[in-house]
């Protein structure tokens, strides 16, 4: 079966995307990483992505104003002239709209860095540690028009340990963030995960 061709959406760092262009490397992996789109220019991930040879853009929000729909359009159109298939979210820090969603239905992951449905939005760490959970993690999951929430395709745990900071926690959740998103894409590529209704129920864990 042909390679389903992968986008990946990126503001910063793109560590999780090096970790799906590598995973995506091996010769049986159903998804090919053919372009990386940051809405940052000085993401660093770009320069990442160039030096593994994959296509890069840059759709820049602040040229848009405040016209998310325009922005989006951008966007849309740029996965579109590389006939993307499958889209994957990865740091990517900006709210998408119902419109680029719903375009996107089934076909879209976003990966989150605490044990969904538990700490959605920013400073998942810190939140937590201030909560004092004992056990934290990262979600790998569909992107619904409602942020953080759709169907969970894969999640790890860690323990919290004591005298954990920000920085130690993230650290170990982010071991996990590399392992679990080349293994929900793959499911998403081999057809083993689908979005059958709206309804959150339609969950399929690896
Ligand atoms: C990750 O922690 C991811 O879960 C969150 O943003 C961070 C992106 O890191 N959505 P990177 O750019 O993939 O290194």
């Amino acid at each position: 079966m042909a390679k389903k061709r992968v986008a990946v959406l990126i503001s910063g760092r793109g560590s999780n995307m090096a970790a799906l262009i590598e995973a995506a490397k091996a010769p049986d992996y159903p998804a090919e990483i053919v372009l990386v789109v940051s809405n940052r220019p000085q993401a660093p991930g770009l320069s990442r992505a160039r030096d593994a040879d994959i296509a890069t853009a840059v759709v820049d929000h602040t040229l848009f104003g405040e016209n998310r729909e325009t922005f989006e359009r951008a966007l849309d159109a740029v996965l579109a002239t590389y006939r993307i298939e499958l889209v994957c979210l990865a740091g990517f820090m900006r709210r998408l709209s119902p419109w680029l969603v719903g375009r996107w239905r089934g076909r879209m992951l976003n990966i989150h860095p605490s044990l969904l449905p538990q700490f959605k939005g920013l400073d998942t760490h810190r939140r937590a540690l201030e909560a004092g959970v004992k056990e934290h993690g990262a979600t790998v999951h569909l992107v619904v028009p409602e942020l953080d929430s759709g169907p969970i395709i894969a999640q790890e745990r860690v323990p919290v340990l004591a005298g954990d900071t920000e920085q130690t926690l993230a650290a170990r959740v982010l071991e996990t963030e590399h392992r679990i998103y080349p293994r929900a894409l793959r499911a998403l590529a081999e057809g083993r995960v689908r979005l059958e209704s709206s309804d959150q129920q339609d969950m399929q864990r690896l």
